[in-house]
């Protein structure tokens, strides 16, 4: 069994990963914590709880993280991101409500994202936990600076950044790591075991028009739902890049997949430092201070069995969604 916890800005391939995540028999989401980017940090926790409610999960709690980037007072949703994710984060589609006799949420925890954190990485003696970021860094970079010694526990698989592909919002940067450089240099500098699930394997596994709308064929609202909101995504994903690959990419979900089970990634051993000034910021590239003496505490995906994976994320996704509402 896996232990997670999933640092989501839900996000419409957020939802996909909660939703692999919940599906998985190996996996035991122990809790969610909120950041920014596809969305603002409330939204996201608000998404998060709807769908924990939906998904007929409201027994995992939700915590709140921080709100704004470390260079700034605060935040505004990219222009880029409110247009692949919606202004609600799903596509401008509702999530459905699930009647309240199934079990209601139990709202947002009082204990913050970063002391959750800190917390569970103390509390997990048997090396269980792995920690997936599929937004900004800031609230794991803010848990790392408040308790330095799990740099040494925690393990992290993340959706962010790019080695050997462009970036996605501009010539050099992810979009995660974009929301906040500083943080995430901060991460990848702290000697955590960090395994980068960036755009060189994300950008391999993609979900088809076809495969989106067999959701809709369960005939339960959560599967119309589903398929409604990957047609947005679609739509989108296929006009921002009319000659790429037809379907939307797996960003979040790979991650959740490679953290229960990375024999679905080939890896490079790099660290990987993040450039924050000029063109580059944003940039995830190896770090020449560290190219002679490497710790071999950064692996970076460079190849997927893509097959494996979207063939599993159907198949159990599918099954989850037949027994919701
Ligand atoms: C990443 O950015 C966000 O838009 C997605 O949810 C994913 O985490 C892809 O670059
Ligand atoms: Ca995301």
């Amino acid at each position: 069994m896996t232990k997670l916890i999933l640092d989501l800005d839900t996000g419409i391939d957020d939802t996909l990963a909660l939703l692999y995540a919940l599906a998985s028999p190996e996996a035991q989401v122990i809790g969610i914590t909120g950041t920014f980017g596809n969305v603002t940090m409330e939204q996201g926790v608000a998404n998060d709880l709807a769908l924990l409610a939906l998904f007929g999960r409201p027994d995992i709690p939700v915590f709140a993280g921080i709100d704004h980037p470390s260079w700034a007072s605060s935040f505004a949703v990219m222009p880029e991101s409110g247009r692949f994710h919606g202004r609600n984060g799903t596509g401008n589609v509702e999530i459905p409500e699930r009647s309240a006799t199934t079990g209601c949420s139990r709202g947002v925890q009082t204990r913050t994202a970063v002391d959750f954190i800190v917390d569970s990485v103390h509390a997990d003696e048997t090396d269980e936990l792995v920690i997936v970021p599929t937004g900004a860094s800031t609230s794991i970079a803010a848990a790392l600076a408040a308790a330095p010694d799990i740099a040494d526990r925690a393990r992290i698989v993340m959706m962010g950044g790019a080695l050997t592909q462009p970036g996605n919002v501009t010539p050099f940067a992810e979009a995660n790591i974009m929301q906040d450089p500083e943080a995430s240099a901060e991460l990848f500098a702290s000697g955590t075991r960090i395994t980068m699930i960036g755009l060189d394997v994300t950008t391999q596994v993609k979900l088809t028009r076809e495969q989106a709308e067999t959701y809709r064929e369960t005939g339960t609202a959560t599967g119309a739902f589903l398929s409604e909101m990957l047609a947005y995504y679609i739509d989108v994903t296929e006009e921002a890049h009319p000659t790429g690959v037809p379907g939307c990419n797996l960003h979040d979900p790979l991650a959740v997949a490679a953290a229960l089970d990375p024999s679905l990634i080939d890896t490079f051993s790099c660290d990987i430092m993040v450039e924050t000034e000029g063109a580059g910021r944003g940039r995830t590239i190896g770090d020449p201070a560290r190219v002679t003496c490497p710790s071999g505490r950064t692996q970076v995906a460079l190849a997927v069995d893509a097959e494996r994976f979207v063939e599993r994320f159907m198949e159990r996704t599918l099954a989850f969604v037949r027994r919701c509402p």
